[in-house]
């Protein structure tokens, strides 16, 4: 059972809390690049509980790509809001004295004092980088790690759009717990989708779960009966990529037509102790389409309220986000009765806990690379990113992870490329996520 002071534990995203403090060594998304533009180069915003000013630098001359920067939102002067401030091309100026910062936090002006004043003046300040349309922003102590390059967020031989959904107002353990409850998918979705996997759901409950964990977080792996008793069974896997991402995958529809695979990531991020915001980027592989990392991704909006704050029950990850919204702003651990279905959350937990550790002790916590890798590394791995389903051979797939792009100066954590036993028939899948 989980006590009172645990779920504050596990759950407050402030600095000097436990999770605040293990989150903060993780990148996040902190705005999209559709929310600062050339005309409106500032937005206010909120990561990890902390009031920030993400801004775009005015170009100077030479530029090829817009600058972002990420501050605090008073200013360090007498702690007005920098949101009503100015940009140029060198960094930020408050609306109220004109103190002037860049992104790194120094102060580069204050008109109204002497020369030497503004050394001593420093804005907090944190790094942000763009990679699939999304700034992202790491807020903890140096070194910073490398911005993981998920295959959906930098994949380029296919399609990508970025899907924003309304603001949870929930914590954000309570979708991440989501992410490895597979037995919610028959009941909070299962009337959604009437063939297939879920047509068992009335009737027999016979799927076995594993919850696995690996380098990058908890692999979930779903073995289901065939319908016949002479069928195979079914074999599928996704992962939760710790702490606040899970890679999903279900099948392109267009026109009315299945296509490929549509794949995803689905971030999670902890705006503050009781909202959370999911970003989604997807990714179709196209024989034609490009989606080249220079160029930002379409964005599309998803409301999942209507105006009475009713949620829109035939949308998938509107009805997630009602079980996680009624579950309370911060669920109320103390109250479960956890069962065999939650081994998965259990786990999580678990694992959360002993990363908060690690980063109490000093430590690196898992999945958050601080080295760039030195050769080219090809190796095995026994993870499929997605919904793989299997009637052949219910052996797990063979996937390989190409650690670094040689030549590249990123890494790139999740060049994915099937391998191992054909993959002969990929089926109809739901989003579980
Ligand atoms: S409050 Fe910002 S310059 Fe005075
Ligand atoms: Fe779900």
């Amino acid at each position: 059972m989980t006590t009172q002071a645990e779920n504050e534990t596990l759950t407050r995203v402030g600095p000097g809390t436990p999770a605040g403090e293990l989150l903060r060594r993780y990148w996040h998304p902190v705005a999209t690049a559709l929310d600062v533009t050339e005309e409106k180069p500032i937005k206010a915003v909120k990561l990890l509980g902390e009031k920030l000013v993400v801004f775009r630098l005015a170009p100077a001359p030479g530029d090829t790509q817009p600058r972002y920067g990420l501050v605090a939102e008073q200013c360090k002067h007498r702690l007005a809001s920098l949101a009503y401030g100015r940009v140029d091309h060198e960094g930020i100026r408050c609306p109220y004295h004109g103190w002037k910062y860049d992104p790194s936090g120094r102060c580069l002006e204050q008109p109204a004092e002497p020369p030497e004043y503004k050394h001593k003046i420093r804005q907090p300040a944190y790094p942000v980088q763009k990679l699939a349309g999304l700034l992202f922003a790491y807020m903890g102590p140096e070194p910073v790690p490398l911005l993981p390059r998920w295959d959906a967020l930098a994949r380029e031989d296919g399609k990508r759009w970025v899907t924003i959904e309304s603001l949870i107002d929930c914590n954000w353990l309570q979708p991440m717990e989501n992410s490895v409850d597979p037995s919610h998918l028959y009941w909070l979705h299962g009337t959604q989708f009437k063939s297939g996997h879920l047509d068992l759901h009335m009737t027999q409950y016979q799927e076995k779960h594993e919850f696995i964990r690996f380098e990058y977080g908890i692999m979930k792996r779903r073995t289901t009966p065939g319908k016949n008793p002479a069928d195979p069974p079914m074999v599928d896997e996704h992962p939760l990529l710790f702490p606040t991402a899970l890679r999903h995958v279900t099948n392109e529809v267009r026109g009315g037509r299945k296509g490929g695979m549509r794949h995803n990531i689905q971030i999670r991020v902890p705006i503050d102790d009781t909202h959370t915001q999911v970003y989604r980027v997807n990714f179709v592989p196209s024989a034609t389409e490009r989606s080249p990392l220079d160029q930002d991704p379409p964005f599309e909006h998803r409301p999942l309220k209507d105006a009475d704050g009713n949620y829109f029950m035939e949308i998938v990850s509107a009805q997630d986000s009602m079980a996680w919204e009624t579950q309370g702003p911060i669920a109320d651990r103390t109250q479960e009765n956890l069962g065999a279905g939650d081994r998965g959350i259990v786990m999580f937990r678990r694992l959360l806990k002993e990363q908060i550790e690690i980063v109490r002790q000093g430590g690196e916590p898992m999945s958050a690379p601080r080295r760039r890798a030195t050769r080219c590394a090809l190796k095995p791995l026994r993870l499929s990113l997605g919904l793989y389903r299997h009637r052949r051979d219910p052996r797990v797939h063979s996937l390989r992870k190409v650690d670094c792009t040689s030549g590249s100066p990123e890494l790139r954590l999740t060049r994915l490329v099937v391998s191992g036993p054909a993959m002969t028939r990929f089926s109809r899948r739901r989003n579980d996520g």
